[in-house]
This record gives structure tokens, sequence and C-alpha cells, in this order.
């Protein structure tokens, strides 16, 4: 007997393909034996979930698309349908909106982990600015999935968002034009952003994340203490600080992702709306182009944004704020000159304003859903200094900082 005879017949199938197409090899590169620290904490979940909730929204996507009609007389009552007809149709549809609020919970934790743990720092420049992308076009793939169900918020949203870009000189309103594809928002603008959000923009998803993700393995996680596992290897090659990330982290891994299924479900099947933050009350109303809803605001994951937009008088002027505001975040790595990564190592000059800056995110966050008063506006504008003074005073701030020795391996205390 020959010992390919003793094999199952999955594994020689395995070995057919394996001659043919790098697939274990590709297996085991990127998930059974890449080496990640072994310190890894509760804030390196959100990548994997990230994962996850990306694969819930394609999956249910699929699902939606069989049913939905783009049509600005069709769309809402399709809708309907979806949730009163269509087997199962209400659980697939609250899965889809629920996860497009997942997806910025986890997004938002993943990035404020890269904020602790100096992850953006180099030689993770690219990874972050892979990352910094995927949040750009998962904004606007939210943006433009919300105008789908053609209710009253997702038609004003739109026109509020849309008629921003009329703001830039000269070419503002023929590029308002452009993107509506019309002299209002109508039918033939939902009919291309059903094709940006069904197709387009998910492909660019999935292009950026596997960019993301290769762009990690090239240089190897980050950890909470940021130190180079890199640089102390055993006779084997490995990192000594190293682990396979399977067992170890698919099994820890699991444990965070039921959690996180079972707070999912709960909101799936106990609160789809999440009290209007999730959806909208007013979006359960067909979209009225003679009939403005009292108050206008984006969902929870814009409000951060629409509050700077909000708390600078001149039109142009907020929505460069507002662009600004994210442009920051793209140059933190050449923003943050700290010779040290872990905010466990830094001194009170990286603490306190990081903790002042996510405190004024969150703040913004809350004002943005609020009416536009003088006080809520006035709040809003110091919270929309606190924000810059962040990123604009970090050059300085971080050298000036006192830190801490680093150690050379990682800590871990089982
Ligand atoms: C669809 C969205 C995203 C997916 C699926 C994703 C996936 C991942 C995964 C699986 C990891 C490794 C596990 C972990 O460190 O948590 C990771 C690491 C990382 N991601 Fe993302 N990510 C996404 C969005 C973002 C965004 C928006 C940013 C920042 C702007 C970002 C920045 C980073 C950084 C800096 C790391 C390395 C962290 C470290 O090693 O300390 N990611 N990402």
């Amino acid at each position: 007997m020959n010992s390919s005879e003793n094999q199952g017949a999955g594994a020689r199938l395995l070995a057919w393909v394996d001659a043919r197409f790098p697939l274990t090899k590709m297996i085991n590169e990127h998930a059974a034996e890449y080496y990640a620290p072994k310190n890894f904490n509760f804030w390196y979940l959100f990548g994997v979930l990230s994962l996850v909730v990306l694969v819930i929204q394609l999956v249910t996507g699929i699902f939606l698309t069989m049913n939905y009609k783009p049509s600005a007389a069709d769309a809402f009552a399709s809708v309907e349908y979806i949730m009163r007809d269509v087997q199962w149709g209400w659980l697939i549809r609250y899965m889809h909106s629920t996860g497009a609020s997942a997806f910025f919970v986890v997004v938002y934790l993943h990035m404020f982990r890269a904020l602790l743990y100096g992850s953006y720092k180099p030689p993770r420049e690219l990874l972050w600015i892979f990352g910094m992308l995927i949040y750009l076009v998962l904004m606007g793939e939210a943006f433009m999935g919300y105008l789908l169900p053609w209710g009253q918020m997702s038609y004003w949203g739109a026109q509020v968002i849309v008629s921003l870009f009329g703001a830039i000189p000269v070419i503002g309103d023929s590029l308002v034009e452009f993107i509506r594809g019309d002299f209002y928002i109508s039918d033939i603008t939902l009919n291309r952003f059903f094709a940006l959000h069904v197709i387009a923009l998910p492909l660019v998803l999935i292009f950026l994340v596997v960019a993301h993700i290769l762009a990690l393995h090239e240089v190897g996680s980050n950890n909470p203490d940021g130190v180079e596992i890199k640089n102390v290897k055993g006779p084997d090659g490995k990192p000594l600080d190293g682990i396979a990330f399977h067992p170890y982290y698919t099994v820890k891994d699991t444990v965070g992702l039921a959690i996180f299924l079972m707070a999912f479900a709960g909101v799936v099947f106990f609160a789809p709306e999440m009290g209007g933050y999730f959806l909208e009350h007013a979006n359960f109303e067909p979209a009225n182009a003679m009939k403005t809803p009292e108050h206008i605001a984006p969902v929870w994951y814009f409000t951060p944004f629409y509050a700077i937009l909000r708390a600078v008088p001149d039109k142009l002027g907020g929505v460069l704020m507002m662009g600004g505001a994210i442009i920051m975040l793209f140059l933190l790595p050449w923003l943050d000159r700290s010779p040290v990564r872990s905010i466990r190592y830094r001194g009170w000059m990286y603490k306190l304003p990081l903790a002042l800056f996510t405190v004024s995110f969150v703040a913004l966050g809350y004002l943005g859903m609020q009416p536009a008063t003088e006080l809520y506006t006035n709040l809003a504008r110091v919270a929309t200094f606190f924000y810059f003074a962040f990123f604009l005073l970090l050059p300085w701030l971080s050298v000036a900082d006192k830190t801490k020795p680093v150690p050379e391996r990682v800590t871990y205390h089982a």
C-alpha cells in the first residue's frame, strides 16, 4: 500500500489542489500560522468583528436585493413588502440595518485602539491609510444605502448632504447636478445610488480590506505594549513573543464573537430601531418632496462631522472643516512624532489630549443629533476646537511628552 492510499479522500483532494494552487500555503501564512503577539487584549477583537460584520452585510444585502425595487415609485413599498410578505424578510432587513450601525461601532472601537497603542506609527502607516480609505468608502456606502428605502429621512438627508457640494466655488452647482443626475433628488438619483451601493462600493471595500490585511501581515501586528515582536526571535526564527493565530486567537476571538453576536441578536430581535438611532422615525413615512421634516439629522455615525459642519456659520467653511476633520485622521502617522507607540509608556501630554479628543468626538456626536440652537451650536464650536487642537498640537506635544522606558519584550500576565 503506498502512502497516498493511507490518506483520506479529503487529504488527497487537498494535496491535489495544493500541487496546483497555494491553498494550504495561503491559509497558513494569513491565518493558521500567522504569528501574533501573545499579549493581545480586548481591543484586538474589533478587526475580526469588522470582518464578520462585512460578511453579514454582503450576505443580507444580496438577499435584500432579490426583493427590493430601485425606483422612486416602488422602493418604499418594496421594503414594506420585504418586512411583511417575504419569508424571513424582516429578519434579513433588520440584520442589514443593524449591521450598518454595528459596522461603525466596531470600526470606531477598532480605530480608537490604534490611537491607544500607536498602531498607525511606522511601519504601519500604509495599513492605517488603507484603514482610513475603508472608513471613507464605508461612509459613502452607508450614505447611499440610506437613500434606498426612500423614506422621508432618506430623501431629505440626501438632499442636505448632496447640496453641500454646492458650496464649492465655480463648479459647485454643476457638481451637485452631476451627482444627482437631475435637478433634484429623484428616481435617477435613487437608481445610481443603488448601483453604487450594491456593486461598485462593495467591490472597492473588499479590495481595500484585502489590501489592509496584506499590509498588516507584511509588517506584523502591533500590540498593547507597542513592542516590535519581530526584534526578538528564537532559534527557529519565530518571534519569542508571538503565538500562532490558530488555535490561540481563533479560540479567543470565538468567545468575543459569541458575545458580540448575542448583543447583535438582542438589537435585531428586541430593538431594531434602537429608539430612532439605528432607524430614524421619520423614515417610516414615504419620501415627500413637498414636505420637509421638522428636524433633519443624519444617522448617529455621521453626527460628529455633521456637528462640525453646523458649528461653522459659513457653508463653504463648514464643508472645509468637515473635510479637514477627516484629513487630520489621515495625517496622524506624520503628526505623532513620539518615539513611543503605546499609551502605557506615554506621559500626560498624550493621555490628556487624547481624553479631551475622545470626549469632544462623543460630544460632537450627541450635538449633531440635536436641533441647532444657540447653546448647542456654541458647545459644538468648543468641541470642534478640541477636536482640531488634538491633531494640530500633536507634533509638538508628542516630542515634548515625557515617556517611560519601553520594555524589550511584551508584558503578559495570564
Ligand atoms: C471593514 C473594515 C475593517 C476591517 C475588516 C479591518 C480588519 C482588520 C483586522 C482583521 C485586523 C487585525 C486584527 C486587529 O488588529 O484588530 C486589523 C488591524 C488594523 N486595522 Fe483594520 N479593519 C477595518 C477598518 C479599519 C479602519 C477604518 C482603520 C483605521 C482608519 C483600521 C486600522 C487598523 C490598524 C492600524 C490595524 C493594526 C492594529 C495593530 O496591529 O495594533 N482598520 N484590521
